[in-house]
């Protein structure tokens, strides 16, 4: 695993680059620099660029991999690009319209990966959180076997190359890959995962029926404040991870990040700071022990940052101790 392009192949016979640049930051951060920290990851040899239409970036994240393309550095089939649908388009009429919104915003002309950024359907409308006048989440129904099936159209229509999902437990899986009609399986499984949170069993089942697992959060999430508990523990400053980063002469981002990767995991990471996403590509300059890496097993104590304890009780919470 030396080369920064390295790739896994996907059960579509596509393959997706194991190293990738996250877009995401909270409303309060100019969208333009989305822009700027695209281009630099570009330049630093990113090549898989993830993003979503509920990140409000998708111009943005376009503008930059549009300029990298014009100014030569990569040509379209060089890049990656994820976008999600957002859970209060899960109707099966409002897929194939949400996908072609973000290819607008985008200005490009497919994506290479689109995936159900969440199992819990909302009420449509330009809030992609709505609530009820009582303060509670605007829930719909929808069946995500419908879905799941708009999403097979956007793939056959060429709009998308992949179809998959992200934040689904195995039980929401099962329900996709056990579908009547099923044309394509998921190709991946988008979820937190980091030493605290090593979805072992998650990652297991996923590898079972050939869906790649891509990790968010590697770094310990942004902790952004309506998601993140802000008691919750400094992943980056655990001194399992930061006296292993001494002894690789790295650091502790890098290790969780290796980590992950020799797991067979894809990883996501985002940082918007220069020197940072160009740390972050020193992945490929260095293995971790099998020893080592035992060592890291032992940091996991099922614990996620990302929670939305609103919907807890829902059916198809995903974040509960269920996998
Ligand atoms: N599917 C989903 O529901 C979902 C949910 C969450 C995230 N995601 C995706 O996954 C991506 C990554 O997850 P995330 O945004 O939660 O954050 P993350 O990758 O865990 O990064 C957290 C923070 O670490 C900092 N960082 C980056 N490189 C570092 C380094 N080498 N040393 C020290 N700190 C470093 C970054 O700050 P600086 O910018 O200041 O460097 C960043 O804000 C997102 O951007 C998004 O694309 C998907």
């Amino acid at each position: 695993m030396n080369s920064k392009y390295e790739c896994m192949e996907l059960n579509d016979g596509h393959f997706i680059p194991i190293l990738g640049f996250g877009t995401y930051a909270p409303n309060e951060v100019p969208k333009s620099q989305a822009t700027e920290a695209t281009k630099l990851a570009i330049d630093a040899g990113f090549r898989h660029i993830d993003a979503a239409y509920m990140y409000r970036n998708e111009e943005e994240v376009g503008l930059a991999i549009r300029s990298k393309i014009a100014d030569g550095t990569v040509k379209r089939e060089d890049i990656f690009y994820t976008s999600k649908l957002p859970s209060t388009c899960l109707k099966p009429e409002m897929v194939r319209p949400c996908l072609e919104e973000s290819l607008k915003k985008l200005q490009l002309d497919y994506v290479d990966l689109y995936i159900i950024h969440f199992p819990v359907p909302m009420k449509p409308g330009e809030n992609f959180a709505p609530l009820e006048e009582n303060g509670k989440y605007a829930l719909d129904e929808v069946d995500l076997c419908d879905t799941w099936e708009a999403l097979e159209k956007c793939k056959d229509a060429g709009l998308t190359k992949s179809i998959g999902v992200s934040n689904f437990n195995r039980r929401q899986l099962e329900k996709i890959l056990n579908k009547p009609g099923l044309k394509y399986k998921p190709v991946c499984n988008q979820v937190e995962c980091h030493p605290y949170l090593n979805q072992s069993k998650l990652l297991d089942f996923c590898k079972s029926k050939g869906i790649v697992l891509v990790a968010y959060g590697v770094l310990g999430t942004q902790r952004y404040k309506p998601w993140v508990d802000e008691k919750s523990p400094f992943l980056l400053d655990d001194p399992v991870l930061g006296a292993m980063a001494k002894k690789y002469n790295r650091t502790a981002a890098l290790i969780s990040i290796r980590y992950l990767l020799q797991r067979g995991i894809v990883v996501l990471a985002k940082s918007f700071n220069e020197n940072r996403i160009k740390e972050n590509m020193q992945v490929f300059e260095f293995q971790l022990t099998s020893e080592d890496m035992k060592t890291l097993d032992g940091l996991n104590r099922n614990f996620r940052y990302v929670t939305i304890n609103q919907i807890a009780d829902h059916p198809n919470y995903p974040f509960s101790d269920e996998y």
